[in-house]
C-alpha cells in the first residue's frame, strides 16, 4: 500500500518532488538514481539529484546537491528534506539512509537554519517511509559550536 496518504500535504509534496529530481540523477558509473528536495524557511522547495564522475570518489549524492542549489539560491534555512531512491532495473525496498558525507552537511544545514529539521526517506515505491530529525542521523555531531562559531548572521 503506498504510504504517501498517512503523510501531511507538505511530507507528500515533498516527496513527490525528490521523486522528479531523482530523473535527473546523473549515474553513468552506478545507474543508481537519487533524489532529494528540500523545503525552505520560506515554503520553496529546492532539489537534488545524485552527479557522478569518474573519479568515482568525487560523486555528489543528492542530498548535498539540494543543499548546494539552495544555497546558490541565497536559501540556507529549512524546515524538511525529502529523499528517494531507485536502481535502473530495479526497486529500493527499504528507504536509502545518507552516507556520512551528506550526515555531516545536513548538520551544518541544521545549524546555520536554527532547526533541528525533519528528514523523509522513501523507497522507490513509496510503500516505506521513514521520518527522522537531522540530529538524529548524526549524534554527537562535530559542528560550528566546536569552533566557537555562531552561524546566526549566515542565516537566510
Ligand atoms: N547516493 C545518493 O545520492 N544519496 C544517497 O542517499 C545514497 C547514495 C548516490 C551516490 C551515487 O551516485 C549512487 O547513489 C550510488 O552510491
Amino acid at each position: 500500500m503506498n504510504k504517501l496518504i498517512e503523510l501531511k500535504k507538505y511530507q507528500i509534496e515533498l516527496v513527490l518532488a525528490a521523486e522528479e529530481a531523482m530523473k535527473n540523477a546523473y549515474n553513468p558509473y552506478s545507474k543508481f538514481y537519487a533524489g532529494a528536495a528540500l523545503l525552505t524557511n520560506g515554503n520553496k522547495i529546492i532539489t537534488g539529484a545524485n552527479f557522478e564522475n569518474a573519479s568515482y570518489g568525487l560523486t555528489i549524492c543528492a542530498e548535498r546537491s539540494a543543499l548546494v542549489h539552495a544555497n546558490a539560491h541565497s536559501h540556507r534555512q529549512f524546515k524538511a528534506i525529502a529523499v528517494i531512491t531507485s536502481g535502473e532495473n530495479f526497486k529500493v525496498e527499504q528507504p536509502s539512509m545518507p552516507c556520512g558525507a551528506c550526515r555531516q552537511m545536513l548538520f551544518e544545514a541544521s545549524q546555520v537554519s536554527g532547526n533541528d529539521f525533519e528528514a523523509i526517506f522513501s523507497d522507490t515505491d513509496k510503500t516505506r517511509i521513514i521520518i527522522k530529525r537531522i540530529s538524529q542521523l548524526l549524534p554527537n555531531a562535530f559542528g560550528p559550536r566546536n569552533l566557537g562559531i555562531d552561524l546566526k548572521k549566515y542565516r537566510r
